[in-house]
């Protein structure tokens, strides 16, 4: 057995196709899904892997809070959490808690999820992996303030690329914060996948046929997420790996002044 490994997202799209690559490679998985109707035929596919089903809404933080606590108290140890959940809207959408979705899914979640699980994360010497997006390297730069009300609501360009931007810069300030105490963190992107979040409304409509044709299959960039836990990679923590490589993360994203602002904003928007 590799170890425990808590995945987000694995109702679909290159989250089933990860959770299927771990499977194989001997992890047994806690799956975590918003429903868990739709997350019991991938769980009954791999059911000698599966150790728990657990439902969380990744907007929700009082129902991130509950699975966190199921967890901890059903496993001691957390060997690898994978922060696959994700969203890639169209129009403007605000959470139960009023806060842009795109920050509170792809941002907020994560870092709650980390907070949530740091005992069994520290009593494995766990890795995190957050599935980020190349985008960032893109982007004229993280704009901190409009994270809670952008200002720039374009598909792919606004908000999402800007929390995958923020969700980078998260994880390399607690890979600072638990750098002696022995979790690693990763961020890797998976590279432009068919999936339904970028064939729907969140994708810009000049770049939909790009992606209905050019985009690569859910498993080959669920290979890459699972390449990015290789030994090749040591032990090193807050790299940021894509296409096989460790790459250089934008300015901002290894700034600590901007790490540690965005850590109070997780803290203070979470309350953990
Ligand atoms: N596809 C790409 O080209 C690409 C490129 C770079 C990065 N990524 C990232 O890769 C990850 C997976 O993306 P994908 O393309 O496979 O997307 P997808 O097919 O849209 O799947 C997204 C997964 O996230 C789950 N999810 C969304 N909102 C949730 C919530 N509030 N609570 C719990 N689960 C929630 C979905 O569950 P439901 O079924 O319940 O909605 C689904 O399982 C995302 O983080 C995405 O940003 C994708």
């Amino acid at each position: 057995m590799r170890g425990l490994a808590v995945v987000t997202g694995t109702t679909r799209g290159i989250g089933t196709e990860v959770a299927r690559q771990l499977a194989g490679d001997g992890w047994q998985l806690v799956l975590v899904n918003r429903d868990l109707t739709r997350a019991q035929a991938l769980a009954e596919e791999l059911r000698d892997s599966v150790a728990a089903s657990v439902c969380a809404d990744l907007a929700d933080h009082r129902s991130i809070d509950n699975a966190t606590r199921e967890i901890t108290a059903r496993f001691e140890r957390v060997d690898l959490l994978l922060n696959n959940a994700g969203v890639q809207l169209g129009p403007r959408r605000n959470s139960a808690q009023g806060i842009e979705m795109h920050f509170e899914v792809n941002t907020l979640a994560p870092y709650q999820l980390v907070r949530g699980l740091a005992g069994p994360l520290l009593a494995a010497h766990g890795t995190v992996l957050t599935v980020g997006s190349r985008g960032m390297l893109h982007t004229r730069g993280l704009k901190v303030d409009a994270l809670l009300n952008p200002t720039n609501n374009r598909p792919l360009f606004g908000p999402y690329t800007q929390s995958k931007f923020a969700v980078a810069a998260v994880m390399g300030g607690l890979a600072r914060e638990y750098a002696d105490r022995g979790i690693v963190f990763r961020v890797c992107c998976p590279g432009p996948t068919k999936t339904r979040g970028t064939t729907g409304e969140g994708m810009p409509w000049f770049l939909r046929p790009v992606s209905a044709i050019a985009f690569k299959p859910a498993t080959r960039s669920a290979a890459k997420l699972v390449d990015a836990l290789d030994p090749r990679f040591g032990r090193e923590t807050g790299l940021y790996i894509h296409d096989g490589k460790v790459r250089p993360m934008p300015p901002q994203a290894v700034d600590p002044a901007v790490q540690r602002r965005l850590l109070e904003m997780c803290r203070d928007l979470t309350g953990v």
